[in-house]
This record gives C-alpha cells, structure tokens and sequence, in this order.
C-alpha cells in the first residue's frame, strides 16, 4: 500500500468534548470534532485534508440533490483495554464502497486513499473513541457527486469524506419486524447490493407505515414474488430453525452484502453451526413460528451489531418469540465478535486495524 497521501490538517480550536456525555449516546446524533475530505477533479482524487467538521457549501444545482448520486459505508472503531484504538474490517468496507461506487457510476476511492484518511482522522480524534462497554465510533465515509449541472449523466466531480460518531446501541431493545409483502426495496438487476443514499430514501415510506402500526422495522421480501425473506431496513437478517442458520444468499444483487453478516457466518462456520445460504420462504417462516421451531431471529449490522427479533409480523399475525439468555446462538455470536471488536478475543483472521 502507498503511505504518501499528504494530508492537510487543520485543528479545531473548540473542541466539542468536553460538553459531550459519553454516558447518553444517541446513534448518530454526536458527531466528532474533526472529517477528513477530498475532492475528485479532472479524472483523479486530490486535495486531501482533515479539518473541523463543518457545514459544506453546495450550489442548488448540485447533481446528488437532484439525482442522488451517493453511496457510503458503515464501520466501526473500539478502545481496548490498553486504550489503543482498533479498526473492525476496513478493507471489507473499502472493497464494497467501490462495488456500490462503481453501481452509480461513481469513481472509486483507492485503497490507500481510504486507509489513510481514516486511520489519520482516527489519530486526531481516538479521544472520541467511547471506552465504555457497549459504546464504539460509528465511522461514515461517503462520496457524492458535485457538479453543478442539471442534466442526466454522472458527475465529473465528487467528494468523498469521512465523519465519526461516538455511538451506543442501534437498538435499546429486541425489535419487532413486519414481513412486507407489498412494497419492494429491490430488484434483480437494481442497485439493492449497493449502499447507495436512493435506497435507503425508497425505503423510507413502506418503513414509516409499519412504524405506525407498531413495528420498528420491515422483513423486506423479494420484488418478484414477495415469498422470500430478504432482509431488514437497517440489517441482514438470520433465522436458526431447528439446528440451522438460514441467511439469504447475496447472489441476486438484491440484498446488502453485510460485513457483519460475513463475520456471523464465518464464525458460526468454525462453531461447527449448520448453515444453509438460501432463501426462506415466507410460509416456511410461518410454519416455524407456529411449531416452535423457529429457535431465533436476529438482525445482523455494523450499527444495530447483533440484533435481537422479538416480534415478527405476517399478513395479519403477531408472533413473538421468546427472550433469549446467554446459551442462545445469537448471544454467544455476539459475545465473540464483541471479544474480537475489543481486543479480548484473539484476532484470527486479520480483522482488526490497530492505530
Ligand atoms: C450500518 O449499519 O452501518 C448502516 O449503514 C445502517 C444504518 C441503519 C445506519
């Protein structure tokens, strides 16, 4: 990897630390002092700099206003014992920021690019990183387009930057989930692999009306047929029925390859769990739910981590499932990857970046 990037940095001189209660994190809501930028100009990335974080200007005619061309990434930082800060699974994030970018016709950024914006940002602001259990830096890099042209085709010119949040829980609680049989999230052939801003914006609807009806979030099914479970607004989605992890494939391109997810299955692989990667069908669920084979569901993502399903919702029903203790799979699941976030477990398999 290329260490040379020059970056500018520029330091606040009002530090909002001090007024910021590491013991009331709300996702998403605190964000750190400091972002790091760059600008992509005449074909290449250039003018990189770390700086307070700000407002940006942007001209009303701004193409990602207008078309949405954006993507990001999710990631996450943690404190060890020694407080030396550690990096889960950059490169995994790298890697699909590119395959979103390269979707939406988006440039991608360069490996090295990446890596030293943020483990530069990191080095500025590690003071944010939460030392307590629960708590991590939510990391959102992101690039948009920036030409100020009211055409349709991509941009010429485009930001990519990235900002830090000191986070607790996605989730205070386990979640209640409504199968969507009605609305789709994605098609075969669209961009749903991608995490590209549109997605998320289309969702937003279907979600608000299950919202009212009581459920946090949606079970999205395929676009087609509306008979298999694909995954949730805010993560992955996993079932053990019987002895078994059923996970939705990433084939189809319909369904975010999660790196959370990744990290689950690789885990549950060594565990000796049985996996199937394949797509459950709506009434198998059902069924499931009814003879109590259903033994867990649970959400999995780089911010709601491992998240408990309570509840889920199928034309018309409520079925609940029972709270899980320490034993259930997806506790032990969590437990691991949370010893390996945090330094406590060993790091087989190079997932960890300390700075
Ligand atoms: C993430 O888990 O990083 C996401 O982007 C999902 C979003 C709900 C915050």
């Amino acid at each position: 990897m290329n260490t040379t990037l020059s970056i500018e940095i520029n330091k606040t001189k009002s530090s909002k630390l001090p007024q910021t209660n590491f013991d009331d994190l709300k996702f998403g809501q605190t964000i750190s002092d400091h972002m790091f930028v760059a600008d992509y100009e005449n074909g290449e990335w250039g003018n990189f700099r770390i700086e307070p974080y700000a407002p940006l200007q942007l001209n009303p005619a701004n193409a990602t206003l207008h078309y949405g061309q954006s993507v990001f990434e999710g990631m996450k930082a943690y404190k060890n014992e020694n407080g030396e800060a550690l990096i889960f699974r950059a490169d995994a994030n790298q890697k699909r920021l590119n395959e979103s970018a390269k979707r939406m016709c988006i440039p991608e950024v360069p490996e090295h690019i990446f890596m030293e914006g943020l483990t530069q940002l990191l080095e500025v602001d590690k003071a944010w990183i939460p030392n307590k259990p629960g708590c991590s830096l939510y990391i959102r890099p992101f690039v948009f387009a920036t030409d100020d042209y009211l055409g349709i085709r991509p941009s010429d010119k485009y930001k990519f930057m990235i900002f830090t949040c000191p986070v607790g829980n996605y989730y205070s609680k386990p979640v209640s989930v409504k199968v969507e049989c009605e609305y789709t999230r994605a098609a075969e052939g669209g961009t749903g692999f991608a995490k590209a801003a549109g997605n998320y914006a289309g969702s937003l609807y279907p979600a608000l009306q299950a919202q009212k009806q009581g459920y946090d979030q949606l079970l999205w099914t395929d676009g087609k047929s509306h008979q298999h479970i694909e995954e949730s607004g805010t993560m992955n989605v996993m079932f053990m029925i019987n002895d078994t992890l059923i996970t939705a494939p990433t084939t189809t391109g319909t369904i975010l390859k999660g790196i959370t997810r990744d990290s689950v299955l690789t885990l549950a692989r060594e565990m000796g769990v049985n996996i199937e990667e394949r797509f459950l069908r709506v009434t198998e669920l059902e069924d499931a739910l009814r003879s109590g084979t259903l033994i867990e569901a649970f959400g999995t993502g780089t911010a709601a981590t491992i998240a408990h399903i309570a509840k889920i919702h199928i034309n018309g029903n409520d079925y609940e499932l029972p709270q899980k203790d320490n034993s259930a799979f997806s506790n032990i699941i969590l437990e691991t990857l949370d010893g390996i976030k945090y330094g406590r477990l060993e790091d087989k398999h190079n997932w960890i970046i300390k700075i």
